[in-house]
């Protein structure tokens, strides 16, 4: 048993213009197939934390054996949040439903001051981290970030969107012009999984 990184849903070059290949496939290839590799071989000598889904563990990293607490919230979160970040993106974008759209109008006000409110999230990450848009266990829709490869399962949220600000996501293209990369983003994001997942976490 070990873990293993998905399928790219779709090809490198598949989110250009607006993500290019070079930084898709470096970002999938090199980065994200680290974190596994490194997360399997910290676990190695845990088969029964190996037998577990990657999910679980960064939920509960605070409560693993310490030996393997870092690297599990450190790989482990690498591996969730980057299967996660490739899942809500799709070539060209799928636009928000209404359903969407009046969800999101009741918590802030309208779509844009959404998308105001995530970006400038987004653009204080000091250093590397993400921006989330969240459901809470009251099922309200709440804007986070998370430092380097923390993840919001962990303190109980269920991200529904997410946007990786590392610099390794967006610096070949955009260098160190990170709402550029944010703007460029909204194109890719596709709002019918987003919806999928809020479905889920709400059971609407
Ligand atoms: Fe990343």
């Amino acid at each position: 048993m070990a873990f293993t990184q998905a399928p790219l849903p779709y090809a490198f070059d598949a989110l250009e213009p607006y993500i290019d290949a070079r930084t898709m496939e470096i970002h999938y290839t090199a980065h994200h197939a680290g974190y596994v590799a490194k997360l399997n071989a910290a676990l190695e000598a845990y088969p029964e934390l190996m037998a577990q889904p990657v999910e679980a563990l960064v939920r509960s990293y605070p409560d693993l054996p310490e030996a393997v607490r870092i690297a599990v919230r450190n790989q482990g979160g690498g591996h969730y949040n980057h299967t996660f970040f490739w899942s809500i993106m799709t070539p060209g974008g799928k636009a928000e439903s209404p359903f969407m759209v009046q969800c999101i109008e009741q918590r802030f006000q309208t779509f844009k001051d959404f998308q105001k409110e995530f970006e400038a999230k987004a653009v204080s990450v000091f250093g590397s981290g993400w921006a989330w848009l969240c459901i809470t266990p009251h099922h309200t829709l709440e804007v986070v970030a998370t430092s380097n490869q923390d993840s919001p399962i962990t303190n109980d949220l269920t991200p529904i969107l997410g946007l990786d600000v590392w610099e390794h996501a967006y610096y070949l293209k955009y260098q160190s012009k990170r709402p550029s990369y944010i703007d460029a983003w909204w194109h890719v994001v596709d709002w019918a999984k987003v919806e999928e997942l809020y479905r889920a976490a709400c059971n609407t």
